[in-house]
């Protein structure tokens, strides 16, 4: 494959005329010019005319390698050829129904054949209402209200779990019990109370603080590796810290896979030994159409049950188990064997091992983390052990932004402060030349600090 050669004469990391219009005519329908606040800015979005297997082209007919693969959802790319022909076949035959079809017995059975701990599943439209349902279905089942969660951890949009998510160093609180902190101005205080806050990979606060509230707590909520709290991996003794003290105390214990079950075939829990007793899924499970997914241990699941009157967790939705998200999903999921894990997993080595070489070379004070197919660059030399250490100061947050730029300019979509992601139809020069833009942005690394810290 040809690979768009590495510094051009024409900046592309600016965006061109044709975003810049459509930009302008935003900012008369939307609050900030933009539909949601994850888009990337800079300060203008790049407007996306279409995407075609790994690349995005925008509508200044520019390409790039697509390391967002929005949001991580597009395991095999954009426009993938087999959930193309079966979101067309079923939109020939409808798009939604209020009865039941055969499409989502199929991949509810593929992921309950699949995914450890998932007896029963059932299915919604994101995955915050996957989440939000994982929580509620805790509650339901324990009669127990509180939650403790990961500072910095990010599970959508559910007020509970949207606690701390943005902590910082001026509220996050003590090292050893962190503060529960607003997300938005006007949250209320109530919600905050209901929930604990643990750090990543603190064995022993997770036992402490599971213990002191054990009684209160409805379920401890896990990304076994968190995308914007540092995608750094779980140490063994805090998942099984988490782990023990949920189960001595009664606590559900709910995965957030919503992002990580990309990577393995099981997914993320099984790769790093978290037994769940609630999974939530996204992204990856609906081939690319809105999908949420809540699987787990029959008995917690019988608390959507309504075949004797009303469950004691009612759940719904006009568009849950839309046959569009079904068919998407079952064909995205069906070529996702155990051959597209094993291509992903050493697409991921290659590039993590490479940019690790390339600044241990230079001894730049960058680090990388992430697993299987995703990974992230920090602006630090020790790698992160949790959120607060994975917090960058002013002038690495900066870094970060040039070093986007500098990979927009060499035709690369590289997410900042969270998982850049990988698809199966990237291949190994894909890969090498990720490592080769970033070791040119090194090479340049010296004279980019020295204009930061000019510009204050
Ligand atoms: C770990 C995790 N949980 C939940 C969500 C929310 O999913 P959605 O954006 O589909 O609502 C996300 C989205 O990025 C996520 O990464």
């Amino acid at each position: 494959m040809t690979q768009p050669s590495r510094a051009k004469a024409t900046d592309i990391s600016r965006v061109g005329p044709k975003s810049r219009d459509c930009f302008a005519r935003a900012q008369f329908v939307f609050p900030d010019g933009t539909a949601r606040v994850t888009i990337e800015r800079d300060p203008t979005p790049r407007y996306i005319e279409r995407g075609m297997g790994s690349y995005l082209f925008d509508v200044d007919g520019r390409r790039f390698l697509d390391l967002n693969c929005n949001f991580t959802t597009l395991i095999h790319g954009h426009a993938f050829a087999p959930v193309v022909e079966a979101v067309t076949r079923q939109i020939q035959s409808g798009s939604c129904f209020a009865n039941p079809t055969e499409g989502e017995i199929e991949l509810a059975e593929l992921l309950c054949s699949r995914i450890p701990h998932v007896d029963r599943i059932r299915f919604v439209n994101t995955g915050t209402e996957a989440v939000l349902f994982a929580v509620k279905a805790a509650r339901a089942f324990t009669g127990r209200s509180k939650i403790a969660k990961l500072e910095g951890a990010y599970h959508g949009a559910y007020d509970w779990v949207e606690v701390s998510q943005a902590a910082t160093p001026q509220n996050w609180g003590d090292s050893t019990a962190p503060n529960s902190t607003s997300f938005y101005r006007g949250m209320p205080a109530s919600v905050r109370d209901e929930v604990i806050v643990l750090r990543f990979n603190d064995a022993i606060g997770a036992r402490r603080l599971l213990s002191q509230h054990g009684h209160e707590l409805a379920a401890v909520v896990m990304d076994p590796m968190p995308s914007r709290g540092g995608l750094t991996r779980p140490m063994p003794e805090f998942l099984s810290a988490v782990q023990e003290t949920a189960r001595g105390n009664g606590i559900l214990v709910i995965a957030d896979e919503v992002l990580n079950l990309r990577q393995g075939f099981q997914g993320a829990s099984a790769r790093y030994g978290l037994v769940p007793d609630l999974v939530a899924m996204g992204k990856i499970i609906g081939g690319g159409l809105p999908i949420g997914a809540i699987g787990g241990r029959n008995d917690v699941m019988k608390v959507f049950d309504a075949s004797a009157g009303r469950p004691l967790l009612p759940q719904g939705g006009t568009f849950s188990a839309n046959p569009l998200s079904m068919t998407a999903g079952l064909a995205a999921m069906r070529h996702l064997d155990h051959s597209a894990f094993a291509h992903l997993e050493s697409l991921g080595s290659v590039i993590r091992d490479g940019l690790a070489r390339a600044i241990a070379k230079r001894d730049a004070p960058l680090c990388v983390t992430g697993a299987a197919s995703l990974f992230r660059i920090h602006p630090m030399a020790q790698i992160p052990n949790d959120y607060r250490e994975a917090y960058p100061t002013p002038a690495g947050a900066a870094l970060m932004k040039e070093l986007t730029r500098f990979f927009a300019q060499n035709g690369i979509i590289l997410p900042i402060g969270a998982a850049a992601s990988l698809s199966t139809p990237m291949e190994l020069a894909d890969a090498e030349f990720i490592v080769d833009v970033f070791a040119g942005f090194l090479d340049s690394y010296d004279s980019l600090m020295d204009s930061l810290e000019s510009r204050g």
